[in-house]
């Protein structure tokens, strides 16, 4: 990474406090990034940065931001505009899907909702902050191997991230003309407290942890390294799209899915 030694350089993660998102905001603390951690609950964010400032990682804010809102890339823009530091990454993490059903359980607004995070709000955040971005910025989505590989549930959600990987890879030529590389990652089954929230959820109020271990248990058999994944094995990965090694590469989907993928 080029650092401009004016200013340290800036990562921002939506998504923060939890799962993929928190791990991501922790390597890049390591790699030496200001973060600008971005999620709703404002508790979790005193938290998360109160961690990191513990742990010696001084230069971490927070701001209380619902990503489906159209406005909230604003109040992003303008934190950035009136900081010290040089955005240089950007990790659209915040997505999912709030309701997980078969075609015939979701309606227009469920479409309507998933595409709303999933796309726009990602098309919003690459749009307003690519001119805030000095050469040798890297912009990684978080996307998922559903966008390559529906299955019977949730076609809303692998047809929002199957338009985002579409739109990484468009705007992975827009990005060029400013020296910033696009690059998508796909985890597959991912153990994060989103993936625990659902299992629980699904399972109806019966023991927690017999519901956790019977999802492992379930996921793990379609998954050659037959085992679920972890935050951090993701993040691992993100961090390498975020520094100078991964400098050549822009409109790449990486997956981490322990081999789920059947499709070359
Ligand atoms: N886990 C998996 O197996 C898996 C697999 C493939 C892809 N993914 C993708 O990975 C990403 C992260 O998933 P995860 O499982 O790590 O999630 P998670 O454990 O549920 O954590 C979600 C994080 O995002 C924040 N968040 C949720 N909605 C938000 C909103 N509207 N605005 C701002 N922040 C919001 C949450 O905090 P607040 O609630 O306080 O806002 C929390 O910090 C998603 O894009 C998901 O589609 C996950």
């Amino acid at each position: 990474m080029t650092v401009n030694m004016a200013a340290k350089p800036l990562a921002i993660v939506t998504g923060a406090t939890a799962g993929i998102g928190k791990a991501c905001v922790n390597k890049l603390a390591e790699q030496g990034f200001a973060i600008l951690l971005v999620a709703r609950n404002a508790q979790k964010l005193e938290s998360c940065v109160a961690k990191l400032v513990q742990k010696g990682f001084t230069d971490c804010y927070f701001l209380s931001l619902d990503m489906y809102q159209p406005d909230s890339v604003n109040e992003i823009k303008t934190w950035v505009k009136q900081s010290r530091f040089d955005l240089t990454v950007l990790v659209n993490n915040a997505g999912g899907a709030e309701k997980s059903a078969p075609l015939q359980g979701l309606s227009d607004d469920d479409w309507y909702r998933t595409f709303e995070i999933n796309v726009f709000n990602v098309v919003r955040m690459c749009r307003e902050l690519l001119p805030l971005m000095g050469p040798s910025g890297r912009i990684i989505n978080i996307s998922s191997v559903t966008a390559n590989e529906p299955g019977h549930f949730n076609p809303h959600y692998s047809a929002a991230k199957a338009a985002q990987n579409n739109f990484t890879k468009h705007f992975a030529q827009v990005g060029a003309a400013y020296g910033v590389t696009v690059n998508s990652v796909s985890p597959g089954v991912i153990e994060t407290e989103g993936w625990q929230q659902h299992m629980q959820k699904s399972a109806g109020g019966a023991n927690a942890d017999a519901a956790l271990q019977q999802g492992r248990d379930k996921a793990s058999g379609n998954i050659p390294l037959k085992r679920l994944g972890l935050p951090d094995e993701v993040a691992s990965v993100v961090a390498f799209l975020a520094s100078e090694g991964a400098a050549y590469m822009t409109g790449c989907d990486l997956t981490v899915d322990g081999g789920k993928r059947r499709q070359l």
